[in-house]
């Protein structure tokens, strides 16, 4: 059965290894079959663009251009302190959290416990420059991340409220829980040593157009 909490991946437990025997899907066909097999494919393919291409033009514009991974502008007016707001780019869900005062309180002095303080490793993003400091953020107060567990793809939850509670550490802080299998990331998305994660949650290029804009998914570089 499928995982509810898994967002969508190239790799996974559904995946077999490199070295496993192959599903019969993808064993070498029958040389004699090939030509009937490859016209009846082709036959699909045409069937196939001929429904698709009406869709895709009824796309409105705005549409289209989301689709194609296009930059996302974000109203932030008004997020309240320890608000969590998602939104989508490029079909990965990007998490925008408004940190108290206390809760950026927690990123210091962490980084011993930490698998990669200064992100100089990536999960599918580069880590932009801007965002390669304590906090992993342009503004202190506003954490940009993609929601996405570099472990296995799930899709980890917010646990803002400090202290002890189930598959949490007494001291926790605040900060993510994957469900899957227990990674645990701060609240500038770093993951914790010896966790499944090898490395933080992704933070995705972004900018300020304003006080209140934020464009996710191109900035000034
Ligand atoms: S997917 Fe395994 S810990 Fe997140």
């Amino acid at each position: 059965m499928s995982d509810p909490n898994k967002w969508a991946t190239a790799s996974g437990p559904d995946v077999p290894p490199g070295n496993a025997p192959q599903p019969a899907s993808i064993r070498p066909v029958d040389q004699s079959r090939r030509g009937a097999i490859g016209a009846t494919a082709a036959l699909g393919a045409v069937g196939g663009i001929a429904t698709a291409v009406p869709f895709v033009a009824s796309f409105s514009p705005s549409e289209r251009a989301k689709a194609a991974g296009a930059p996302v502008e974000v109203d932030i007016a008004g997020m309240k302190p320890g608000e969590l707001k998602r939104v989508e780019w490029q079909g990965k869900p990007v998490w925008i959290i408004r940190r108290t005062e206390a809760m950026v309180d927690t990123l210091g002095g962490l980084d011993p416990q930490l698998a990669d303080p200064a992100s100089d490793r990536y999960y599918q993003i580069p880590t932009p420059e801007y965002a390669r400091n304590e906090w992993r953020s342009i503004r202190k107060e506003t954490l940009v991340v993609v929601g996405i567990c570099p472990h296995l793809g799930c899709s980890p939850s917010d646990r803002f409220a400090p202290g002890a509670q189930p598959s949490l550490p007494d001291d926790w802080q605040g900060g993510f829980l994957c469900p899957c299998h227990g990674s645990t990331f701060d609240l500038a998305g770093r993951v914790f040593k010896n966790k499944p994660s090898p490395v933080n949650l992704d933070v995705p290029p972004h900018t300020y157009l304003s006080d209140s804009k934020l464009l996710i998914g191109e900035d000034k570089a």
